[in-house]
């Protein structure tokens, strides 16, 4: 029999992605994986609720302000690293996490840290690229479609090998919510099977 791959989640926000995960795990969608944890950089947002909702255990470590930006990303990475080894913690998912994670968590965890992206990498990523902002882009630039992409994270930001995307068409009146709204639901099938391929592969490696 595989072992099991306790799945930690990070969030910073609504976390409807986290739902579907959630929903996922409830009716065996992740294989042998099962969500260990929720993790928010930030307090009181309802990815939490949703966690608390699910019976999952919500984790919150939030940034220390009173570091510099390098340190403070290390500091928090530092502590999520900890949590995972202390969890056992086998796949770590981001879910529209905007913490960025820095060098020891991104080395102990190569090929074991995946992100889902509201964009069709590698367009429209990188540093800055997140949320509303992202869709906003899409809309300026005149793009005939968008979607979601679903990556390995490395030690840049939106670089690491892409597992899956999915696409949608950019509409005739569009706004960056309306895009968002339609990209959210493609990201809730791609971060679902994402998260299930990557069981699949740390279970039989
Ligand atoms: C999602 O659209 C996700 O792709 C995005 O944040 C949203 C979170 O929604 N992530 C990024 O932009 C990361 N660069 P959710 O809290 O409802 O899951």
């Amino acid at each position: 029999m595989q072992n099991t791959v306790n799945i930690l989640v990070l969030v910073s926000g609504n976390g409807s992605n986290l739902q579907a995960l959630i929903n996922a795990d409830q009716r065996g969608a992740l294989g042998t994986g099962r969500i260990a944890a929720t993790l928010a950089d930030r307090a009181g947002v309802y990815a939490m609720e949703r966690a608390r909702l699910a019976n999952v255990p919500a984790l919150l470590q939030t940034p220390n302000k009173a570091l510099p930006i390098t340190q403070r990303r290390q500091d928090l990475s530092d502590r999520v690293l900890q949590l995972c080894r202390e969890r056992d913690i086998g796949l770590i998912v981001l879910a529209g996490f905007l913490s960025i994670l820095v060098d020891d968590i991104i080395h102990e965890y190569a090929g074991r840290i995946i992100n889902v992206h509201p964009s069709l990498l590698p367009k429209f990523g990188g540093v800055g690229m997140y949320g509303e902002r992202v869709h906003q882009a899409v809309l300026d630039a005149g793009e005939p479609e968008s979607g979601c992409t679903v990556h390995l994270v490395d030690a840049g930001t939106d670089t690491g090998l892409i597992l899956l995307q999915r696409r949608v068409p950019v509409l005739a009146g569009d706004t960056a919510a309306t895009l968002a709204e339609r990209i959210h639901h493609e990201e809730h099938i791609a971060i679902v099977e994402g998260t299930a391929l990557m069981v699949t592969q740390i279970a039989a490696s």
